[in-house]
């Protein structure tokens, strides 16, 4: 068993979890500052050639679908806007936080888990009447909402591979197991990461909380966005052990289930062409 406090503190001292990537909070302090003009931004962006490539790429990707193609990083700025850009940065700077291969191909799974659910999470409040979510914070939201996993697998690797293996197999899901074994779920680490992390606290919450009944809608667009994704293989989980809260969070958000399928199946072919974005 760990106790939160112990992962508190492991959390505090680990280079990659206690602050976020630099060059992501770098963006999304400016995107947040009112004085900063599209110009100063393209400034800060063009310095790092990595996330330069990205932004045209995702610019260029069917997730923000121009109709002609971007070349330039002003451009993709200008037609991105700058909430687009301040996902696109997280997203990037995220994404290496993932790249590492000593876990064979678990880390590659919860990066298409993670970037499949941003999708789904931003895409449901766009086609969805009556969502009253902003939809490039509900992005955020859907990327890193399992984020927790991320962190467990780093810091106890053998107890998290036997649990990605169980859950794999179809018995269990990660929030029982985690139960088990640590008595903490990556649901609490996650929480603690995005509130390090700066996050808003409805934020925080939201991730703190993602495997119980939802009551507010950030849940329950997070527990829409997880039964989309198991049901669709893009998770380890099966989609049995999502399932439970699918009337209640259509409850939660006010959206009958027509309105749903009737988004569903445009949702997914947006992620089965996103494959590049996906790493799959
Ligand atoms: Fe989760
Ligand atoms: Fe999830």
């Amino acid at each position: 068993m760990v106790s939160i406090d112990e992962l508190r503190a492991k959390i505090e001292k680990d280079d990659e979890f206690s602050t976020m990537p630099h060059i992501a909070s770098k963006v999304v302090r400016m995107v947040e500052d009112p004085n900063v003009t599209a110009s100063d931004l393209e400034k800060i962006i063009s310095m790092d050639q990595v996330l330069t490539a990205e932004v045209l790429k995702l610019a260029n990707s069917p997730l923000y679908a121009p109709r002609m193609p971007i070349v330039s990083l002003k451009h993709a700025i200008s037609y991105l806007g700058m909430a687009n850009i301040r996902s696109v940065a997280l997203m990037v700077a995220v994404r290496s936080l993932y790249s590492s291969k000593q876990y064979g191909d678990i880390m590659a799974n919860f990066w298409k888990h993670a970037a499949a659910s941003a999708i789904v999470a931003r895409n449901l409040v766009l086609a969805v009447k009556g969502i009253n979510l902003n939809a490039e914070e509900m992005f955020t939201l859907g990327l890193l909402h399992d984020f927790g996993k991320v962190v467990l697998l780093k810091f106890y690797p053998k107890e998290y591979r036997e649990i990605v293996a169980r859950v794999s197999s179809g018995e269990t899901d990660f929030y029982q197991e985690e139960k088990k074994v640590f008595g903490v779920t990556h649901a609490q680490v996650g929480a603690l990461v995005l509130s390090n992390w700066g996050f808003p606290i409805d934020v925080v919450n939201a991730v703190g909380t993602h495997h119980d009944e939802p009551e507010t809608e950030m849940n329950a667009l997070l527990t829409l966005v997880n039964i989309f994704c198991s049901s669709w293989d893009y998770s380890f989980v099966s989609p049995e052990f999502e399932l439970k809260f699918f009337e209640r969070a259509l409850d939660v958000l006010k959206i009958d289930e027509d309105a749903w399928r009737k988004e569903a199946e445009s949702i997914r072919e947006l992620l089965e062409k996103s494959s590049e974005v996906l790493g799959v």
